[in-house]
């Protein structure tokens, strides 16, 4: 069953249940090295499913929950191998989108659910993004209308003394860091198990994409190249091109991350031989803008 959430929609299963979760995983074509988040519909759960809740644990839970923050905390066994990958951690979130919590206080289980998109692809902001990518693996899909902030949820490790930030999102590193204070930042890498989604090649369309460099001009498309824009605001100088997509009409970063997937969806069914992408600044929630963009234009 598909569901909203304020950052994008999940694909969810009972936590506790290995079977059904199982189904996710086979769903998305996801590997099993990947570990899924379980969502809480109350900050008081959370003690049923991991072992130690530290004072920075509970400052950044009562700050930001409901929200779009995970906390990745040691896991009790009551949580299957299957969901955290074999990982002797679990990441905890409590969205705040009115559906997903209604549902998460419907039912008496936590239910673990990963970005409802086929591995590697771009997430969903809309129930018809859903179906369009992962219909027939879905039985339900609940409409919630499009997902407010539109970037998945900030992942941070609290295993460690000092907290790691393994996935900017929709709560900004800034954010965190006037609660808690100074954040490490987990290195993206192709092999760091700790947060497989951090995997460079991730939320990548399927055309190729150029990100351009703070500042750098537009390149002139070729005689007979069909070449698509992604750009913060609106800009003159896109002459030439085939399809351009603006993600905000002032250029507001959180305006950009609600628009952000729907438009690389649009790009990506364009029929384009490229798609040209301008850099964000790398403030505030433009941190993970940049982050899926970078994903976006890796290759494998
Ligand atoms: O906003 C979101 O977080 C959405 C909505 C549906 O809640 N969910 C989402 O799930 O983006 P998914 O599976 O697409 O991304 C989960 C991320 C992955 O990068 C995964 O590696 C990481 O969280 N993760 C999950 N459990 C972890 C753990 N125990 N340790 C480290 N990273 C973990
Ligand atoms: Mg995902």
């Amino acid at each position: 069953m598909a569901f909203p959430t304020e950052t994008v929609y999940g694909l969810g299963a009972n936590a506790l249940n290995e079977k059904a979760a199982a189904k996710v995983f086979a769903a998305k074509k996801r590997p099993a090295f990947d570990p899924l988040i379980v969502h809480i519909g109350d900050k008081e759960a959370a003690s049923q499913y991991v072992t130690a809740l530290d004072k920075r644990a509970w400052q950044l839970m009562d700050t930001f929950w409901p929200g779009a923050l995970t906390l990745v905390l040691p896991k009790r066994p009551i949580i299957p191998a299957l969901v955290t990958a074999g990982l002797g951690t679990v990441a905890l979130r409590m969205p705040s989108h009115p559906v997903a919590l209604a549902l998460l206080r419907a039912v008496d289980f936590p239910i673990a659910a990963p970005s409802a998109n086929p591995f590697g692809y771009v997430s969903p902001t809309t129930a018809r993004h859903v179906r369009d990518s992962l219909g027939d693996e879905v039985g339900l899909i609940i409409d919630g209308g499009p997902c407010p902030v539109g970037v998945e949820s900030t992942v941070c490790a609290l295993t460690e003394p000092q907290a790691v930030l393994l996935r900017p999102g929709g709560v900004t590193l800034e954010q965190i860091e006037s609660v808690i204070g100074p954040v490490r930042m987990g290195e993206p890498t192709q092999t760091d198990r700790r947060s497989p989604g951090t995997l460079l090649s991730h939320y990548a369309p399927r055309v190729p994409v150029l990100l351009l460099k703070p500042g750098a001009a537009l390149p002139q498309p070729k005689a007979g190249e069909r070449l698509g824009l992604l750009s913060l605001a609106p800009r003159s100088d896109a002459r030439g091109y085939t399809r351009t997509e603006v993600l905000s009409a002032d250029g507001n970063l959180l305006d950009a991350a609600a628009h952000l997937f729907a438009a690389l969806r649009r790009l990506d069914a364009a029929g384009l031989d490229r798609v040209v992408i301008e850099s964000v600044p790398e403030t505030g929630i433009g941190r993970a803008i940049m982050d899926r963009l970078r994903r976006a234009a890796a290759r494998d």
